[in-house]
């Protein structure tokens, strides 16, 4: 039912999407595109409602209208995901690894006591969504994506600190390029003293709060000339957490992948992604542990990793009025390159992927 109506829906206004194709691809500057906002023709959106989803919908409005007590605005309730659309050699389309985006969504509405949106749901709302706004899809080449974000607000005036009783689940896509300036160069960073999230709060949930608190660290980085900040364990601030909106790995001298394990960090898809690449593919030891801030000459190379960060290399890092620098701040480390080239190829689908990690959309 849901495909249908979005298929319908998609028909009618992929008419009016392809009339614009020809203006917006030529619009768009593929090669320099960075991660703003840019609007595109259809997004999907569903509501909750006594206890049930309607069947949803494509919308053209890339607009909200809800309550002011809706409790999204007061209290946080929402979540979200992020996750990216390539085009093949041959003029596919696919998405990597959505199903890891539809469960850790599911985990992060439960952790919110909100109602669950079933995977099967999730997967087919980012297919039409992708579908519908093809025109918009970076060639294959140009180093850009389509990035797709998932998102789930508690909405309906309930002024009370409780959940919400009716909910907004949408999907919406835009075209990206890299999230950080200069994408496959290395970068520095410096070590915050905010902490970002708590492991019995939700550190490991992707929720909007998370991120709210995160602005002042990324802002003093950024206006200290820094591309993020580090964040350390809440506890006891000895050891590396994320790396901003990522999460972090580093290379040793000899040859081990390793990254951070804690309670309070996003489980990054991405690096997963690379623990089994590192191990399967460059056949190297790999290792989630503790990383202590004062042991960083372990490490021969450094990297963050993410959906918006791909891998972007860790030139230096700033801690206690020292830059730590790795393999170089210009030049990319060898083992980082080659798991950069491992990811992506197998995004574009230049290279087999593991069993399940594609989703063909087209
Ligand atoms: C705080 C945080 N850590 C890590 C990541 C990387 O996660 P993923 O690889 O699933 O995109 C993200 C981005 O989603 C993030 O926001």
């Amino acid at each position: 039912m849901l495909k249908d109506l979005c298929q319908t829906q998609g028909q009618q206004k992929l008419f009016l999407s392809k009339e614009l194709t020809m203006t917006k691809k030529a619009e768009i500057d593929w090669e320099t595109l960075g991660f703003d906002y840019i609007k595109t023709d259809l997004r999907y959106i569903s509501y909750w409602k006594d206890g049930a989803w309607d069947e949803g919908t494509l919308t053209e409005d890339n607009t909200i209208h809800i309550g002011e007590a809706s409790p999204c605005l007061h209290y946080g309730q929402e979540c979200f995901e992020g996750l990216k659309a390539y085009q093949t050699r041959n003029g596919e389309i696919q998405l990597f690894r959505v199903d890891q985006n539809a469960k850790r969504f599911k985990d992060s509405c439960e952790r919110l006591l909100m109602p669950t949106i079933p995977e099967e749901t999730f997967i087919a709302a980012c297919i039409e969504v992708v579908k519908a706004n093809e025109a918009y899809l970076p060639p294959y080449g140009t180093g850009g994506s389509l990035y797709i974000r998932p998102m789930m607000i508690g909405i309906g005036n309930s002024i009370a600190v409780k959940p919400a009783t009716e909910y907004l689940f949408t999907v919406f896509c835009m075209p990206v390029g890299a999230y950080f300036k200069g994408g496959m160069t290395p970068v520095d960073f410096m070590v915050s003293d905010y902490d970002r999230a708590a492991c019995n709060g939700t550190g490991q949930q992707k929720v909007g709060g998370n991120y709210a608190a995160s602005l002042i660290a990324h802002d003093i980085a950024v206006k200290k000339g820094f591309a993020d900040c580090i964040y350390l364990d809440p506890l006891t601030h000895t050891k590396i957490e994320e790396v901003g909106a990522a999460n972090f790995f580093g290379i040793t001298k000899d040859n081990r992948f390793i990254t951070p394990i804690s309670c309070s960090i996003l489980p990054s898809i991405t690096k997963y992604s690379l623990l089994y690449l590192a191990e399967n593919v460059l056949g190297l030891e790999v290792s989630e542990e503790d990383v202590f801030i004062d042991e960083l000459d372990g490490f021969a190379e450094a990297g963050a990793c993410g959906t918006a960060a791909v891998i972007t290399p860790i030139g230096g890092i700033h801690y206690h009025n020292r830059l730590h620098v790795f393999y170089s701040q210009t030049e990319v480390g060898p083992i980082t390159r080659k798991l950069y080239d491992t990811l992506t190829n197998i995004q574009l689908g230049d290279i087999e992927a593991p069993e399940g990690w594609i989703t063909k959309v087209k």
